[in-house]
């Protein structure tokens, strides 16, 4: 006789190598369409399940944990977790995986790709090319801003913020970097969050999203950065400020912005898709086949890992085993 496999409900496909590593070891019921669930449809879903595989669009707050008794694991197919209610899942006794590491060098070349599409312009020149004004090179077309012998600022260097410092090194510019503490690295300079806003040309999010981090770029923040420099986003969206990013942009405080992510997500600020100095991407930072593929395969580990009793580092709450 075998022991039923434990039920789980994935709320999205997340593609075929992911879903077949999971039907080999469990019974699986993935969300047929595709598209967001509610939270009404993911308690549907989730119920009687064990084991719930999640997006970062999926709140999975204290109403669904609580919905469905007989929940185990929360395996999130993402780096960052701020869609998950943690302290309820650890109250309950609820295990939380996530996938880092996987997603790093890709989120780190869609970050750069921001840094150079404001600085050098090149969405508004791909536009100006298609809509038929390209008549003749000319002196003073389209003139951006130089990236190397810039200052780049990251804020938090975890590993997507070493991952861009790096790429910063080898386009020619100087690094600054805040961080719970000075990591002591040769390339790299330790700052304080103030020293990072005034000096840098370039200011780059890789903090994750927490009330610590709420905000953190706010209208004083702007009022400290240079006239001319550019902020970039691929972290997460409440941690700037949207309202006092458009009054930045929309003053002359900064000269740009790259976006990857918003503070009302999917909602993006009407006043910044009148902007020509901002490049808005629709969350796309970890979106490469191989990443997203790696991705599901490692959401899928993780609820094979849990079930078979072994401790892996991609579990945020390890005190849940004591
Ligand atoms: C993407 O934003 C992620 O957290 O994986
Ligand atoms: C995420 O992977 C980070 O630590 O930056």
């Amino acid at each position: 006789m075998t022991t039923q496999n434990p039920h789980i409900f994935v709320t999205r496909h997340i593609g075929d190598p992911a879903l077949q590593k999971l039907q080999a070891h469990f019974d699986v019921q993935v969300n047929p369409n595709n598209r967001v669930l509610t939270k009404q449809e993911i308690i549907e879903g989730a119920k009687s399940a064990e084991g719930l595989l999640c997006l970062l669009t999926d709140p999975i707050d204290a109403d669904v944990i609580k919905a469905c008794p007989n929940l185990k694991v929360v395996s999130n197919y993402a780096v960052g977790y701020n869609n998950i209610d943690l302290d309820t899942l650890n109250e309950k006794g609820i295990a939380l995986y996530y996938t880092p590491g996987v997603l790093t060098e890709t989120t780190a070349d869609l970050t750069f790709a921001l840094i150079l599409a404001v600085t050098r312009r090149i969405v508004e020149a791909d536009q100006f090319t298609r809509q038929g004004k390209f008549t003749g090179w000319a002196p003073d077309m389209l003139l951006g801003s130089d990236v190397h012998g810039k200052t780049l600022g990251i804020l938090g260097l975890g590993r997507i913020g070493l991952a861009v410092a790096k790429r910063g090194l080898g386009f020619g510019m100087r690094v600054l970097y805040t961080a719970r503490q000075d990591k002591d690295l040769p390339d790299f300079h330790f700052s304080t969050l103030e020293r990072l806003l005034k000096e840098s040309d370039i200011i780059s999010i890789h903090v994750p999203y927490s009330p610590e981090s709420q905000h953190m770029i706010d209208e004083k923040a702007f009022g400290m950065m240079k006239k001319t420099a550019f902020l970039i986003n691929t972290a997460r969206g409440p941690i700037v400020d949207e309202h006092a990013l458009v009054s930045a942009l929309l003053s002359g405080r900064i000269a740009g912005a790259g976006l990857d992510v918003y503070e009302h997500e999917p909602t993006v600020s009407k006043e910044l898709l009148g902007l020509h100095q901002v490049v808005l991407l629709p969350h796309i930072g970890s979106a490469t086949l191989e990443t997203r593929t790696a991705m599901g395969v490692m959401a899928a580990e993780n609820l094979i890992r849990f079930f078979s009793g072994k401790k892996h580092e991609n579990l945020v709450n390890p005190q849940i085993f004591r």
